[in-house]
């Protein structure tokens, strides 16, 4: 058993605090590899953005969660040794179970995410408040979700969006003293959000339904999920370089810097980074046949996952600049 505070992590509460104090969202990206903590490690060192850095039931799987535990705190090292004043979050990715995020809580993470979201609307409460009972204990956050996002989540698969019904959100936050909601809105997972032919054909979020849950909740910590833009620069590249995307489109950039606008305090990105390093590595082994090292190909795709990180959260997120707060 190991506390964050060990770690050298923090919880979400001071993140959120100043985020819906300074109206921005703090950015959730997803980690399976070395590569991509390095890349977040430096792109929000460098933008001075504080971070969550998910780790999903797939990743543990992948990785190995012992593994990754301790590439965390290697991050957190690494922070310190390249002089960057970050704010640092491990947060576990839509965990399925009370069993789970235990065993992440146990394990040094300092926020847990319990997505009950599939579940009746009481079975949703009792469980997430054993979560929190059990993480508030030892001062770790607690992230819950209503409503369900339409796609495929690691255990929840719906053909269609049950947004979230804003006139539940007061008493499903009370009944479970959760510290953040995720809400369904509009937004899903992957890099095929929604069936159109064009860009212009993209429908709005339900602005009306999170603008009625931040009334609802007030200062309350509001998430989105599945909130990968799909860019189209990287879907091309991989269509030129081999590969066979079609009609991939995400969620717009200003339909998110409108969120942050509205309450949204964490918005999740994983797609994004996933296609930055598929269409870097494709072009850069169709460029360079004769070359086999795996840091040929993977160093440029992590610097293109820099770029973007920063991009992101000073033109999207607005939480570049704000690590200073945070402390
Ligand atoms: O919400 C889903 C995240 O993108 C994690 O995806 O389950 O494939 O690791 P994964
Ligand atoms: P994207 O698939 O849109 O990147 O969403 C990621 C996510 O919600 C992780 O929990
Ligand atoms: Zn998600």
């Amino acid at each position: 058993m190991v506390s964050f505070k060990e770690l050298g992590l923090v919880n979400t509460k001071k993140m959120f605090e100043v985020a819906l104090e300074r109206k921005f969202a703090v950015p959730g990206y997803n980690i399976n590899n070395l590569e991509q903590l390095q890349a977040i490690i430096i792109g929000c060192g460098e933008s001075e953005s504080p971070v969550i850095i998910q780790i999903s039931q797939g990743a543990r799987a992948y990785a190995n969660q012992t593994m990754l535990r301790y590439l965390a705190q290697g991050g957190v090292r690494m922070a310190m040794e390249l002089g960057y004043s970050l704010p640092l979050v491990l947060h576990l990715d839509h965990g399925s179970s009370f069993e789970l995020c235990k065993a992440c809580i146990d394990d040094g993470f300092s926020s847990v995410m319990f997505d009950g979201s599939h579940l009746e609307y009481e079975e949703n409460i009792e469980v997430t408040k054993k979560v929190v009972e059990y993480a508030h204990e030892r001062d770790v956050s607690v992230e819950a979700e209503l409503g369900v996002l339409a796609g495929i989540e690691e255990h929840v698969k719906s053909d269609v969006h049950h947004y979230t019904e804003p006139g539940q959100v007061e008493d499903f936050v009370s009944r479970t003293g959760c510290d953040s909601l995720a809400i369904s809105i509009g937004t899903s997972h992957g890099a095929y959000k929604f069936k159109v032919e064009k860009e212009e054909d993209i429908p709005e979020l339900r602005f009306d339904i999170l603008q009625d849950v931040r009334k609802r909740l007030g200062k309350f910590p509001i998430v989105l999920h599945g909130s990968s833009s799909v860019l189209k620069k990287y879907v091309d590249t991989i269509n030129n370089f081999g590969g066979s995307l079609q009609k991939a489109f995400g969620i717009p950039e200003e339909q998110l810097r409108k969120a942050t606008q509205y309450g949204v305090s964490k918005i999740n990105i994983d797609t994004d980074g996933r296609l930055v390093f598929t269409a870097m590595i494709r072009k850069y082994l169709y460029e360079h046949p004769e070359h086999f090292d795996p840091r040929q190909y993977l160093g440029p795709a992590r610097q293109e996952l820099i770029e973007m990180i920063k991009r992101k959260n000073k033109e999207v997120l607005g939480s570049a600049g704000q690590a200073i707060y945070i402390k």
